[in-house]
């Protein structure tokens, strides 16, 4: 698989182009009461390329844009959307993830590219209150239910992608870890 495509080189990300669906996903989300929800879901994420930036005339990226369609296995509806890119700056090695929801979250969170096994690893983390890899959510999310940090380690291996989130929350009074987890396979590459 080429990393170059109309001759930019996407490096590492280009092995997450394409579309992947996956339905082995697990969502353990807060609740009112104190047991925390678990639901079984499906997924197709979608990866496309967006070509270079040159930011100051000093740093050059890559990106690519991603889509993250959730539906719940129960009754095929959808329960949740994530947009965003992902980023990378070869002399660095450092990857970036923007990623917005829509409960009125957005954030952007960062780290390093590596390889261990024979796979990709993209791990990227942001934190609230952080100036660079941080989190910003409307008035009513930051009173009611704010994020206070995540942590998402993507791995990919030849056509099988890996995920685990953690999005920490504080929700009805406490703190709560929201995790998502899944596996999904490739089921077009496709570099556009
Ligand atoms: C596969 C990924 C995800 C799935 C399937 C998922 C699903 C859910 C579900 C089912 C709830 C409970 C909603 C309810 O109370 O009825 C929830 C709550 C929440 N999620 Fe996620 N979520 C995901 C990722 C994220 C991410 C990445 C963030 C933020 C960066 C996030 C932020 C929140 C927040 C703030 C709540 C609390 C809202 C509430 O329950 O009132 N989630 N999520």
């Amino acid at each position: 698989m080429t990393s170059v495509i109309d001759n930019v080189d996407y490096g590492p990300l280009a092995q997450l182009l394409g579309k992947w669906v996956g339905n082995k996903g697990l969502d353990n989300a807060p609740d009112a009461d104190a047991n925390p929800d678990m639901t079984d879901f499906t997924d197709e994420m979608t990866f496309t390329v967006a070509g270079p930036a040159e930011n100051a005339e000093e740093q050059n990226v890559v990106s690519i844009r991603y889509h993250h369609v959730v539906r719940k296995i129960e009754n095929g509806h959808i329960f949740h959307d994530q947009i965003g890119h992902w980023i990378y700056e070869k002399s660095t090695n450092i990857i970036m993830h923007s990623l917005s929801i829509p409960r009125a979250v957005c954030l952007l969170a960062g780290g390093k590219y590596h390889e261990e096994d024979g796979a990709s690893i993209f791990n990227v983390e942001a934190k609230a209150g952080s100036e660079t890899y941080g989190i910003v959510q409307s008035p009513f999310m930051l009173e009611k239910a704010k994020t206070k940090a995540f942590k998402m380690n993507l791995s990919v291996k030849n056509n099988e992608l890996n995920y685990h989130e953690v999005t920490s929350l504080h929700i009805y009074g406490k703190d709560f870890e929201h995790i998502d987890r899944s596996t999904l396979n490739r089921v077009i590459y496709d570099q556009d």
